[in-house]
């Protein structure tokens, strides 16, 4: 049946992608409401041919909403996620916040989809956008050979910092173009021309938590306890999607043809592999693109059973917007 939608954050990177997949995918709703601070009150977005103007985001917001999808930050789903719920909405929520509680289902939808119906707290957890997108690769080959170990870096676009990085990164490539001195915001160090190894706050034990969303939700989305994780976060002078450089370790032996042939048929990754032509995904080959690509698998040549790849995917899209409105359609 048709809802009433809502989503929390709609003037941001990735709420406006949110907009863009529910009319894309025409997804059965009623009404959308579309909810930021009260600065962006008023606000009007196209929607179906209609405009909808911006309200500001209360606690009584949530009164005759079905599904609401949250990515206005963590601060803002820990103060207003409870409250949609309580008042009888499903929250989809794209934030860290919620994803480690034991109640609350961390989802992607072609991986463990079923999961989603059963939310006790009226709350479903959107994972890591790195994650998703080093799932979406690993998920197919885990099935087949049982994966026992990862091992990452990442590519990360400044589209990941929502819209204040993507400003950041073209000011400051204007700035240089022009000998002036360049603003740095949202990033410490230069992003221009520089690659940064630091994604997140640091923890105690020198990772960022953005590399320990790897483990933990990698751990919770597979269902695999003892998945061991070791990741690298870095932040790329791209202005969208993301790119993992995985090896990846498994109980069973494979050959590169059997690895590549567990992508012959998978929903939401595609295989894009063949060196002899120079195949292998870019950021910008699946930007704005619904499906995850795969190259460069090898054998690894350090550890056995192990396999190295690159994977690449729109983590606006599939990294967060996408993956949440595709819970939306489960429920
Ligand atoms: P606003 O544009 O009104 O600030 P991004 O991650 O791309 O920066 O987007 C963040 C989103 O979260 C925006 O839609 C932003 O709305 C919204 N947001 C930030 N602070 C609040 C708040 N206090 N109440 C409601 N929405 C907020």
């Amino acid at each position: 049946t048709a809802k009433h939608v809502a989503i929390v954050g709609a003037t941001g990177a990735v709420g406006q992608e949110m907009l863009a997949c529910l009319e894309e995918r025409n997804f059965p709703l009623t009404e959308l409401t579309l909810l930021a601070s009260a600065r962006s009150a008023g606000k009007k977005y196209k929607f179906r041919g209609e405009e909808i103007t911006v309200k500001e985001l209360t606690h009584d917001s949530f009164a005759d909403i079905d599904v609401a999808l949250f990515s206005a930050g963590g601060g803002i789903s820990l103060e207003y996620g409870p409250s949609a719920a309580a008042a009888g909405a499903i929250v989809i929520d794209n934030s860290s916040a919620f994803r480690m509680d034991d109640e609350v289902p961390l989802i992607v939808p072609e991986i463990n989809g079923e999961e989603a119906k059963s939310a006790p707290k009226g709350i479903i957890a959107n994972p890591n956008c790195s994650t998703i997108i080093t799932l979406m690769a690993l998920y197919p080959l885990h099935k087949a050979y049982g994966l026992k170990g990862v091992i990452a870096s990442t590519y990360q676009a400044v589209s990941g910092s929502g819209a204040q990085g993507i400003i950041e990164l073209e000011q400051q490539i204007d700035a240089l173009a022009k000998d002036e001195p360049i603003e740095k915001n949202v990033y410490q160090h230069q992003i221009a021309y520089n690659v940064i190894p630091h994604v997140d706050a640091f923890t105690d034990n020198a990772y960022t938590k953005e590399e320990l969303k790897m483990l933990n939700e990698g751990r919770k989305i597979l269902g695999i306890d003892d998945l061991k994780v070791t990741c690298t976060c870095v932040r790329v002078p791209v202005f969208r999607s993301h790119s993992i450089s995985v090896t990846a370790i498994f109980e069973k032996d494979m050959s590169v043809a059997e690895a590549q042939a567990c992508f012959a048929d998978t929903p939401g990754i595609k295989l894009c592999d063949n060196p002899d032509e120079l195949l292998y995904p870019t950021p910008l080959d699946t930007t704005l693109k619904d499906d995850c690509l795969v190259g460069r698998i090898r054998k690894d040549l350090v550890v056995d059973n192990a396999l190295a790849l690159w994977v690449v995917g729109d983590q606006v899209k599939k990294g967060a917007a996408l993956n949440a409105v595709q819970i939306a359609e489960i429920i």
